[in-house]
């Protein structure tokens, strides 16, 4: 049996990816390897969503074929964003014998079979109808406890600023019946949490259903496990999603919430389809139907032409909204988007630098506030395991997906546990078993 070994890297699609992959491979007769030191064929599944990302990956291409003086006949290949990207510029590197974009994983074992050093294969097709639905993904996570399900791929909405339509093709929603069946195996399997993933899970639609009706069929076959989902749009979030996720106990109350910018004008420029004023509607919205959820968020600092004034708006708007947590990055260029083809890249790095660590500064203190509101609360949590700094404490997510730490010696991980919150951090809950 050859031995394949995948590196992932970016988003939860791309590690819901790389299991398809295992399990495309697997029925070929591949065999998965932990260690790239003994493996027949090393693939990276890349991201292109940020030029330190795509940049990060060149440094371990070329760490790959130190393997190569090892081990003349490896197979190196890259899969996903990145491969489709760059497509053959990644072949005239000559570092690379294998380019196969998101939906090229099919073709895997055949491309595998035909490259080698000296024959590169490529094939970067996007799809308007794979979704991998009739694939049974082979679970790469380490404790079996909480699994990805991909409901859909690809995204229809061109933020200006935003290679992803490029690298991952035009929207497509998954088979419901597929997701369904999917969800209920996990939970067979011992799995107690699936996390939903979509580009832009609201505008789920297969036949006569919404991403509503597919978030309560999966609440309601699989009981026994928690539901979450990632990415929302504020343009696309409805009322009857919250509805939803307010009547079914087993769906988490957290939401992922990218905004991006606190200024109209910004937004505007990014394509973005809201209004800060939208945005901040929705955001009330959530808190009306569902008063305990937690909200997270994207941003971008330092966009195309972004003013001092109009980054004091983003500053605003996360204080108004107090989010509980946030991803930040500051603006990168991606060639072919439209923001790199109409506007210039004209916000000095010393500026967007600056503007990113006063929007994590804020946002800390925020994540600080939100964790100390709740001291005296009790949680159902998750345990995932034992917590990173003591063999004697166990950690895990409550439904905010707010990580939780606690002394414990009785629980193990896959149960769900009560925990009261004691103290916090701005990252963590410090809390003590319930009585049970
Ligand atoms: N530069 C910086 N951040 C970006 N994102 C997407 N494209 C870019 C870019 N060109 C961020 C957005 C998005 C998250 C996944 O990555 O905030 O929501
Ligand atoms: Fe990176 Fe976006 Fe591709 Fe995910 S979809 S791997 S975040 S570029």
């Amino acid at each position: 049996m050859k031995k394949v070994y995948i590196e992932t890297y970016g988003c939860q699609m791309n590690v819901a990816d790389t299991e398809v992959v295992f399990s495309i491979l697997g029925k070929a007769g591949y065999e998965r390897s932990a260690s790239m030191d003994e493996a027949d064929v090393i693939l990276a599944n890349t991201c292109s969503i940020r030029d330190n990302a795509e940049q990060r990956i060149w440094g371990r291409i070329d760490q790959f074929n130190l393997q190569r003086r090892r081990n003349p006949d490896v197979v190196i290949g890259i899969l996903g964003c990145m491969a489709e990207r760059l497509k053959d510029k990644l072949l005239e590197s000559g570092k690379v014998d294998l380019v196969a974009g998101p939906d090229a994983y099919r073709g895997l074992p055949q491309l595998l079979a035909a490259a080698a050093p000296g024959h590169p294969q490529i094939d970067v097709l996007l799809s308007r109808e794979e979704t991998y639905g009739d694939i049974s993904p082979v679970r790469i996570d380490k404790n079996g406890v909480s699994a990805f399900i991909s409901i859909m791929r690809g995204c229809n909405n061109v933020c200006s600023y935003c290679v992803v339509p490029y690298t991952r093709g035009a929207e497509r929603s998954r088979d419901c019946g597929t997701i369904i069946r999917e969800a209920c195996n996990c939970q067979s399997k011992g799995y107690r949490e699936v996390t939903l993933l979509g580009q832009n899970v609201d505008s789920y639609h297969f036949g006569e259903f919404d991403f509503a009706d597919l978030l309560s069929m999966v609440a309601e076959a699989c009981p026994q496990m928690r539901i979450r989902f990632s990415t929302s749009n504020p343009q696309d979030i409805s009322d009857k999603v919250l509805e939803t996720m307010a009547a079914h106990p087993n769906i988490c109350h957290h939401i992922h919430l990218p905004v991006q910018s606190g200024s109209d004008r910004i937004l505007e420029k990014m394509r973005r389809r809201y209004t800060r004023e939208g945005y901040l509607e929705r955001v009330a919205a959530i808190r009306r139907i569902m008063p305990d959820c937690a909200i997270s968020t994207d941003v971008i600092a330092g966009f195309c032409s972004e003013t001092e004034e109009e980054h004091r708006e983003t500053l605003s708007l996360f204080e108004q909204v107090g989010f509980d947590s946030a991803f930040m990055f500051y603006y990168s260029e991606r060639p072919g988007t439209l923001a790199a083809r109409k506007y210039p890249d004209d916000v000095d790095i010393e500026t967007k630098t600056r503007r990113l660590e006063e929007i994590i500064a804020l946002q800390n203190r925020l994540s600080l506030e939100s964790n100390r509101r709740d001291i005296g609360k009790c949680f159902e949590v998750l345990v995932e395991g034992k917590s990173k700094k003591s063999e004697e404490e166990l950690c895990g997510r409550n439904s905010q997906n707010k990580m939780c730490v606690w002394p414990d010696k009785i629980h193990k991980t896959g149960d769900f546990v009560k925990v009261k919150v004691e103290d916090c951090t701005q990252g963590t809950l410090l809390c003590s078993l319930c009585e049970q």
